[in-house]
């Protein structure tokens, strides 16, 4: 049943290629220009006419949230925010009849999340629901929605769940995009192709698990670990602390990589891995500096670079290359190399991978 692999979260992180391939089965040809999703078709009024886009979310899931902030943004020129479900249901917050809430959520079943779309939809929100299980209760709650199509996700880690969001998600940003003509043509068609050949992106950056395994070799000691990223990298940074966190138990932090010398600098020794995600698009310029910064306190610099880097190649300890990809689809990208590594370091330290201490798989109580 694991096929093969030792755990389900190795198997599920294996699985991405596919899962991200069919999640955008039928619904994204890019020759043709197209991409649709029945729930978005549906109700594109809605969307065209939202002030604002409120995305509610829990964990793995609010961080695949905040990557689409970033997307819908630049891409469709709407306002979003995204909140913890956990904070927006208790704070009473402000809910417009043209707010469209997304909640997204894997499992269907978070408690939390749950009652923030409750919340919404008494202030007469749209809501719109992306959910991996089919029938689950949030998928029943919203007014419409588009799944994911991860398959089962048995590893308590979200690995397959978080790609396949940003999936529908960067496809919902594409959608609306084309609707508001707020992309060039040029760029429309682009993205569409480049999404189309993520799942072969994502396969060749697989091929990363016998480095990330080395370092796992020199890291599985470490009592601490930070991440950091910018712009679009910047919510990975913050999935890839988690994820090391949960199956692992080291202690780590993620932060955008300019908020390191408003604080957590003071933190960085030899002892100090950082793992910095410095791909060449965005802003590179920035990040090398940001790395030069740690660099000159002594942390272990581990990158996550673009194929042919020398830049931060010189700078760091160790690299993880990584495929050319556009940055605002470069987290289905720059996202597996810290699975991996976090997979890597808690097989090592004789974790259970995949069922950690303490978590649930479906958080259903709050
Ligand atoms: C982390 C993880 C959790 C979930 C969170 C939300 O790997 O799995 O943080 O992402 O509990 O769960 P869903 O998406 O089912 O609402």
């Amino acid at each position: 049943e694991k096929g093969g692999y030792d755990h389900f979260m190795m198997k599920e992180i294996y699985e991405q290629p596919n899962v991200i391939k069919d999640t955008y089965r039928g619904r994204l040809n890019a020759n043709k220009g197209i991409v649709q999703m029945a729930g978005i078709e549906d109700n594109i009024e809605k969307f065209l006419n939202a002030e604002r886009i409120l995305i509610v979310a829990c964990g793995t899931s609010w961080h695949a949230g905040l990557v689409a902030e970033y997307v819908i943004e630049e891409f469709a020129r709407i306002p979003v925010e995204v909140e913890y479900a956990s904070e927006f249901r208790y704070r009473n917050p402000i809910i417009n009849k043209k707010d469209v809430v997304i909640a997204i959520s894997q499992s269907g079943e978070t408690a939390d999340t749950m009652a923030a779309i409750k919340l919404a939809k008494e202030n007469g929100a749209f809501v719109f629901g992306v959910c991996n299980v089919v029938g689950s209760s949030i998928s029943r709650e919203s007014h419409a929605g588009a799944y994911t199509h991860a398959g089962p996700e048995i590893g308590v880690a979200s690995t397959k769940a978080f790609t396949t969001q940003i999936t529908v998600l960067t496809m919902l940003a594409l959608r609306l995009a084309k609707a508001k003509g707020t992309l060039s043509n040029s760029d429309y068609h682009r993205y569409l192709m480049e999404l189309e050949i993520i799942p072969e992106k994502v396969k060749e950056v697989l091929s990363t698990n016998d480095i990330t395994k080395e370092i796992a070799l020199k890291f599985k000691d470490s009592t601490n670990c930070l991440y950091l990223g910018r712009g679009y990298n910047f919510p990975v940074a913050l999935e890839g602390a988690l994820k090391l966190k949960e199956i692992s138990y080291i202690h780590a932090e993620g932060y955008p990589a300019a908020e390191m010398k408003h604080g957590p600098i003071a933190l960085i020794d030899e002892q100090m891995p950082v793992i910095v995600i410095a791909p060449k698009q965005g802003h590179y310029d920035k990040i090398v500096s940001n790395i030069q910064e740690i660099k000159s306190r002594s942390g272990k610099i581990i990158a996550v670079v673009t194929k042919g880097d020398t830049q931060v190649r010189e700078l760091s300890d160790y690299v993880i290359e990584i495929p050319e990809t556009s940055d605002a689809l470069s987290p289905l990208i720059t996202t597996i190399p810290l699975q991996l590594l976090s997979y890597h370091i808690a097989v090592l330290r004789g974790c259970n991978v995949d069922q950690p201490r303490n978590l649930a798989k479906s958080v259903t109580v709050e």
